[in-house]
């Protein structure tokens, strides 16, 4: 028998030749790494569940930024655990707020770093929701947007480059970008987590950052993880709203959601690689059971094959300092 004519494998087998058929490549410009900052001086603590991702303080938090620009990350993305929570999340809008600090302090240790701010409540409010909650305890929609603005606008007023609303608050794209337009950062763009889903995923997260919620969970007001349609029309919302870049999270196992997202829409598209695909791959890694650069770099491969434009990672940092992608 002859081999066929059409034999895909003659561009195989070359590694020039099959570097130059590459469809996708993963580079520097495409991360995003995420920091999460802590009040006090001199703390370092890895977080438990994420190995090799820490809770930082203000001095380390400088020092991480510096140590991240070097290596080549482009971006980071800044997660804060304040010192007290209440009920109106007066942390997430304070201007001395442990978020609206950090920003200021990597801006001054790497100015050429694009500082993105998770904009949430979750963090700062004492039941752990992405809400507030009224006198009589139910949500409070007027009053969670208010205080979504107010934190946006806190955040822009301390340098941040972008803001990310992260809680899946129906109106919150619109709300955030007529508080900002208003104090005059009408040039802030708004990364909308616009397809989250109610995960299992978040799990170390939610060690990291103390964010568990007290009672219920988040399914409420998250997606469903079996909706493939309605992701479609929570994107089409916030486009309408005037969301700048569009992401669906977790990233793995979403995938199909990426792909459809890509196909309907020409906004730039992130992804993120949360923390429990993280804690997955590191898990196996140290059982030797995976290859951890293989499967890391296969991932982010993937992600971008789907659609996204940015992926937010947790492995950015290691993997342009240890020179396995390049910047
Ligand atoms: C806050 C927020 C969460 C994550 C990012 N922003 C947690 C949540 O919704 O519970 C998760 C990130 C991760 O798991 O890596 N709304
Ligand atoms: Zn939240």
């Amino acid at each position: 028998m002859p081999f066929p004519v059409e034999r895909l494998s003659r561009l195989r087998a070359h590694p020039v030749l099959r570097a130059m058929v590459r469809e996708t490549r993963v580079t520097g410009d495409d991360l995003i790494y995420p920091l999460f900052a802590v009040p006090g001086s001199g703390v370092r603590r890895e977080i438990g569940s994420m190995p090799g991702q820490y809770n930082l303080s203000l001095d380390h938090l400088a020092q991480e930024a510096r140590r991240a620009a070097d290596a080549g990350v482009r971006a980071v993305i800044v997660f804060g655990v304040p010192e007290r929570k209440d009920g109106a999340a007066s942390g997430a809008f304070d201007a001395r707020g442990i978020v609206q600090q950090a920003i200021g302090v990597i801006k001054r240790a790497a100015p050429e770093l694009a500082v993105f701010a998770d904009t949430c409540l979750c963090e700062y409010t004492d039941h752990g929701h992405c809400l507030v909650f009224g006198k009589d305890n139910r949500y409070d929609p007027a009053a969670t947007l208010e205080t979504l603005a107010r934190t946006a606008v806190s955040q822009a007023a301390a340098g941040a480059d972008v803001v990310a609303p992260s809680g899946m608050v129906d109106g919150m794209v619109a709300a955030i970008r007529a508080g900002l337009d208003a104090a005059g950062f009408s040039h802030v763009p708004i990364m909308s987590y616009a397809v989250k889903y109610a995960s299992g995923f978040y799990g170390p997260f939610r060690d990291a950052v103390g964010s568990a919620p007290a009672f219920g969970d988040r399914a409420g007001h998250q997606m469903d993880p079996p909706n493939a349609r309605e992701a479609l029309r929570e994107a089409q919302l916030d486009a309408a709203e005037g969301a700048d870049i569009l992401m669906v999270k977790p990233g793995l196992p979403y995938l199909d959601i990426l792909a459809r997202l890509r196909e309907r829409f020409s906004h730039p598209l992130a992804a993120y690689q949360v923390s429990g695909e993280y804690a997955m791959i590191k898990a196996a890694a140290r059982h030797g059971w995976i290859d951890e650069d293989r499967v890391v770099l296969e991932t982010l491969t993937a992600l971008k094959r789907a659609g996204a434009d940015l992926i937010l990672t947790y492995f950015a940092l290691d993997l342009l300092e240890r020179k396995r992608i390049a910047a």
